[in-house]
């Protein structure tokens, strides 16, 4: 989507080396809250290529956007007209609409976005308030599978760029959001996907002038992370041992220092985790094979990362890796039961299809990676 503005939304991963590392490519930035900006100007991001992108926002958030020069915004409602109007009267205001024809894993339209049918009344009253619309937003919802849920909601932002003309207002901004899947396998329906939006863009929203951005999180960052679990504990069980189904007896209990309250919040399935035993391919080979359960270090009975997986025989201090880790897992990370948070490292992988023309500070760039992370060839 060469003509779409991508603004990463914080709230997926806010690593800090990752938030430096966009900052210097120049990225823009989706923040829904106040810690969020703090955090994105402390990786010296650019105010001005930030959108405070949660439609209800706390006085002093408004006050604090102000007083650093966020302006981008958006809104979905008349309540919030007023808020703005009194903290911030000069802000740039994108009305969030709900999306059309949802199909995926987290709706947010019962919290977020206003019908379209009700932005006549809610742009009228910004009329009256003399505020400054600029355009329009949407979200179809988390790991989005379905593309016309994009293409129906973007015809659904034309209807509101029309009121918005016959009101007086002079749009430049449409802004298509995140739900975008980022796991190494689903490239192929995030190729499908952005062809639809294409094509929708170029019918409804033709003119140059006019400004597309997006908010993609796990898009960016989901591939990203890979989590290594050291094994602490091992139970070989044998076959008296009683099962959960009376027909596949788990013969192995790994039990590995993280926990669904750690990194695995969100479980392993949604963002499609996939799980490793880091060995050799001939280790992998030579060892036997069990039906297995990888249990959490807490002392919660749920706390199952990974359940009846056919697993090759373990031992105490190896590892289990877990890809497809980087979406929305450090970020809710507790540390229930004392488990500690995992170590973070670097690591910057350069292959062929890495493309240095595009970065203009490139000797910059490289020299921050360099401080910070180990590099890795790879073709
Ligand atoms: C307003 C907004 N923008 C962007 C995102 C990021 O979405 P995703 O991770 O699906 O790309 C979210 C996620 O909830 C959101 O609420």
């Amino acid at each position: 989507m060469p003509h779409v503005r991508p603004f990463f939304a914080v709230k997926t991963n806010s690593d800090p080396v990752f938030l430096r590392l966009l900052a210097l490519l120049g990225f823009s930035f989706d923040c829904a809250t106040e810690g969020e900006i703090r955090y994105v100007l402390k990786a010296g991001g650019d105010p001005k290529n930030i959108i405070f992108a949660h439609v209800i926002k706390p006085p002093g958030a408004l006050q604090y956007a102000a007083s650093v020069g966020v302006e981008l915004m958006t809104f979905d409602c008349k309540e919030e007209l007023l808020k703005i109007h009194k903290y911030f009267p000069e802000a740039r205001l994108v009305l969030r609409i709900v999306a059309e024809d949802v199909e995926c894993s987290y709706d947010l339209r019962d919290k977020f976005g206003c019908e379209v049918e009700e932005a006549e009344e809610i742009l009228s009253f910004a009329k009256t308030l003399d505020l400054n619309v600029i355009g329009v937003s949407f979200h179809v919802g988390g790991l989005c599978k379905n593309p016309n849920s994009y293409a129906a909601t973007i015809r659904a932002s034309r209807e509101v760029f029309n009121t918005a003309k016959q009101l007086g207002f002079h749009f430049t901004m449409l802004d298509i959001g995140g739900g975008f899947l980022g796991d190494k396998n689903s490239e192929g329906l995030f190729h499908e996907i952005s062809s639809v939006i294409r094509s929708a863009l170029k019918e409804n929203f033709p003119d140059p002038d006019i400004e597309i951005i997006a908010e993609p999180g796990t898009y960016f960052v989901c591939s990203a992370v890979t989590l290594t679990t050291a094994i602490c504990g091992k139970k070989e069980r044998n076959s008296h041992c009683k099962t959960m189904n009376g027909m596949n007896p788990v013969r192995r209990f790994y039990y590995v220092n993280d926990s669904i309250y750690g990194s695995f919040y969100r479980g392993v399935e949604l963002y499609g985790c996939a799980m490793k035993p880091f060995l050799s391919d001939e280790e992998l080979q030579r060892r036997p094979t069990y039906n297995s359960n990888v249990w959490g270090q807490t002392c919660c009975a749920e706390d199952l990362l990974a359940k009846e997986q056919q697993l090759p025989d373990l031992e105490e201090g190896e590892f289990i890796l877990w890809e497809n880790m980087g979406a929305y897992n450090q970020v809710l990370c507790s540390a229930f039961c004392g488990v500690p948070f995992p170590a973070t490292r670097y690591v910057f992988v350069n292959n062929s299809r890495f493309n240095l023309e595009w970065i203009s500070n490139v000797e910059e760039v490289s020299d921050f990676l360099s401080k910070t992370c180990s590099l890795v060839a790879k073709e």
